[in-house]
């Protein structure tokens, strides 16, 4: 099978990342969300993102013209019966992604391959919801899509030879290196990450140092580019927790144990940067710390 035609489930930072990338490739794009409010925002952040990159010189105005041309909006999953592959990027949820499979399925090509760019949850019992899971595989993409390099990889039990191939090729054609990582919680990239960015809130917690402190500590001596508080604002409390329950509940370890006060930054609503509040403020013209 050749690919071309791609659906994306989910206009949010990674779903619209996705979609970014993949148009950018050459790719015709189908994108999905449970609104059309919602896909018009991922289309104005998509909009956004390749602006910078025309401005900065990566693309062209015409490479990005012609992009955003090839991405047509779609309210219903039905519009994803002509698609070669389906890439689903919804919530970090494990109810909600199995229900979007068992809708979507139906609507597929029988050849069409499912690929889910989960960050924590089994791609085997997640392709144990489809209808094929020797044509599903995990495809972790990394935040932000258009500058991060690596695709992480994942089979499930089941996944065949030709589904790896073709994603292993189509990864490639979206400029992409790629990490090959076995079926356990979290894959690679996030088991490590993770209880790092949870021990930078222990250590908050804990009183150890301030959100600044913990930041400018980490960005300075141990050169990362953004403090792990930060980084943790820019994906997601919640998707920070629901990856350290993954972790927990898969691995039953304490070490993986999510700290309390992260758990409470979720409990107020306070996700990080999509809802303008987490460790930093970003209401004002420069993020303040909130402890
Ligand atoms: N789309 C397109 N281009 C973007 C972009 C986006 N969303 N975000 C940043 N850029 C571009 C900028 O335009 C800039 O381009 P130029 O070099 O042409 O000027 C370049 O990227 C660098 O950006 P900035 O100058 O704004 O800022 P920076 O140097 O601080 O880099 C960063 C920003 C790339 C995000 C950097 O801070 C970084 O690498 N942070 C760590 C990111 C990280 O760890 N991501 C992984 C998170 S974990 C994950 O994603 C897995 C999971 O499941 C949770």
């Amino acid at each position: 099978m050749n690919i071309r035609k791609v659906g994306v489930i989910g206009a949010g930072q990674m779903g619209s990342g996705i979609a970014h990338v993949c148009a950018l490739a050459g790719y015709d794009v189908i994108l999905h969300d449970v609104t059309r409010e919602r896909i018009e925002t991922g289309l104005a952040t998509i909009n956004g993102n390749m602006t910078r990159q025309v401005s900065g010189q990566k693309i062209t105005a015409d490479e990005r013209e012609t992009a955003l041309d090839r991405i047509t909006p779609a309210d219903e999953l039905a519009a994803f019966e002509v698609a070669d592959i389906v890439i689903e990027s919804a919530t970090e949820n494990e109810a909600i992604k199995r229900k979007i499979f068992s809708d979507l399925c139906p609507h597929l090509r029988d050849d069409a391959l499912i690929a889910t760019n989960t960050s924590s949850i089994s791609i085997t019992r997640l392709a144990a919801s489809t209808d094929r899971p020797e044509r599903f595989i995990g495809v972790h993409f990394m935040n932000p899509v258009p500058v991060m390099e690596l695709v992480e990889l994942v089979r499930g039990i089941a996944t065949d030879d030709s589904t790896f191939d073709l994603m292993n090729d189509f990864v490639q054609s979206l400029g992409k290196n790629i990490a090959n990582a076995e079926d356990f919680p979290a894959f690679i990239v996030n088991r490590i990450l993770l209880p790092m960015i949870n021990e930078a809130v222990y250590v908050l917690y804990e009183g150890v140092g301030s959100v600044e402190s913990i930041d400018k500590a980490m960005r300075l001596g141990a050169n990362h580019p953004m403090g792990p508080l930060q980084l943790a604002d820019f994906i997601g409390l919640d998707t920070c927790l629901s990856i350290m329950q993954v972790l927990h509940d898969g691995l039953s370890d304490s070490k993986y144990r999510p700290c309390p006060l992260l758990v409470k930054y979720v409990e107020a609503g306070w996700l990080g940067r999509k809802t303008q509040r987490g460790f930093y403020d970003y209401r004002g013209d420069k993020p303040v710390p909130t402890r």
